[in-house]
């Protein structure tokens, strides 16, 4: 464009057949090339903000979803755990599949109750529904006696701590991903690493505690990732702790450093613990065996045992065959 122009222009100049003389058609040709960048980039931006309107739409569909469960207009304030979680014939359904069926459980203030029974019986869905990430579509649970559907979201969550199997971390330092949501100070931060037998991995990491983590704490090993959200759990102190299959993808160094951490967590708290291993919740003071959704035994470890042609002992047998480990 710019030669035809020269080359037009510079023709009709030197013929002298038109008006126009050199110093306009220089004048104009060093505004022409001072309008081209900004027009160019005009034309840049537009796509820009085509982008930017559509990943707009996205997000506010996202931030826009109405979620199913909220607080009641009436809700309170569960007040501080004191004496007992009761679930009272409890129901749940994922649409029209019955997953729980008339389960009635008592979790005393300061005892550990443990969850155990074939993959898909339910185990995962009960310990969801504590925390109310599902409302039950029968029955009760009630904390101290309060229906927690009667309870903001807020206070019942505040008063638990969840540990999974798939660690819910963030692309921060690893500081920040233990400190989450609390005003803890460093010292806390690196004492809570400490009982969790994360401090010492930590210290290994580039930049200590100011390590990023990656997505998710993609840095991280699962174990690791574990251990910071142990680490989490310990410095909140909540007094209603839920582990979920917490030590099942790990090998057994850091299934043993795993399992430290959480016997000191668990420690005179409430806990209601999920596990596979069979060897991990042995100590529990009930055992409970879910299967297709119903409670078909409960005991302690030895109790259930004895019960001949069990499930329990059937799971316990193949465990220590090393067929389910
Ligand atoms: N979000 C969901 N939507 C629909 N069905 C689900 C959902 N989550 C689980 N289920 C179904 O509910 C049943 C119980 O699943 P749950 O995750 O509670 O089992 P689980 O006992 O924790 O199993 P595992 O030992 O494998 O973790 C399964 O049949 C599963 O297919
Ligand atoms: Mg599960």
């Amino acid at each position: 464009m710019v030669a035809g122009l020269l080359f037009y222009g510079g023709t009709l100049v030197l013929s002298g057949e038109s008006e126009l003389t050199a110093s306009d058609f220089i004048g104009y040709l060093i505004l022409f090339s001072q309008v081209l960048v900004p027009v160019k980039a005009l034309g840049g931006a537009f796509s820009y903000i085509q982008r930017g309107l559509v990943a707009g739409e996205r997000i506010l569909k996202v931030v826009d979803t109405e979620p199913i469960i909220r607080d009641k207009p009436d809700a309170h304030v569960l007040p501080p755990f004191q004496h007992q979680i009761e679930l009272r014939n409890l129901q749940f359904s994922y649409g029209d599949q019955p997953v729980l069926t008339d389960i009635n459980l008592v979790i005393p203030k300061g005892k550990t109750v443990a969850l155990v029974g074939p993959s898909g019986s339910g185990k995962s869905t009960l310990a969801d529904l504590l925390p109310r990430f599902y409302d039950p579509t029968g029955g009760q649970i009630l904390i101290d006696g309060h229906d927690v559907r009667d309870c903001t979201i807020h206070s019942v969550r505040e008063q638990m701590g969840i540990v999974t199997q798939e660690s819910i971390l963030f692309n921060d330092t690893i500081f920040n991903n233990i400190r989450f949501n609390t005003e803890a100070t460093e010292a806390q931060v690196i004492e809570a690493a400490k009982i969790a037998n994360a401090h010492e991995f930590i210290q290994q990491t580039p930049e200590g505690y100011h390590t990023m983590i990656g997505d998710r704490g993609s840095r991280l090993s699962g174990g690791q990732r574990q251990r910071i959200s142990i680490a989490r759990a310990i410095l909140r102190n909540p007094p209603i702790l839920i582990l979920d299959e917490a030590t099942s993808a790990l090998d057994t160094e850091s299934e043993k450093l795993v399992q430290e951490a959480l016997t000191r967590l668990m420690h005179s708290r409430t806990s209601l613990v999920i596990a596979h291993r069979l060897s991990t919740v042995q100590h529990a003071d009930e055992i409970v065996v879910l299967q297709n959704g119903r409670i078909v035994e409960r005991g302690t470890h030895d109790e259930l045992l004895a019960q001949a042609g069990g499930l329990y002992q059937r799971l316990n047998s193949m465990q220590t065959n090393g067929m389910l480990v």
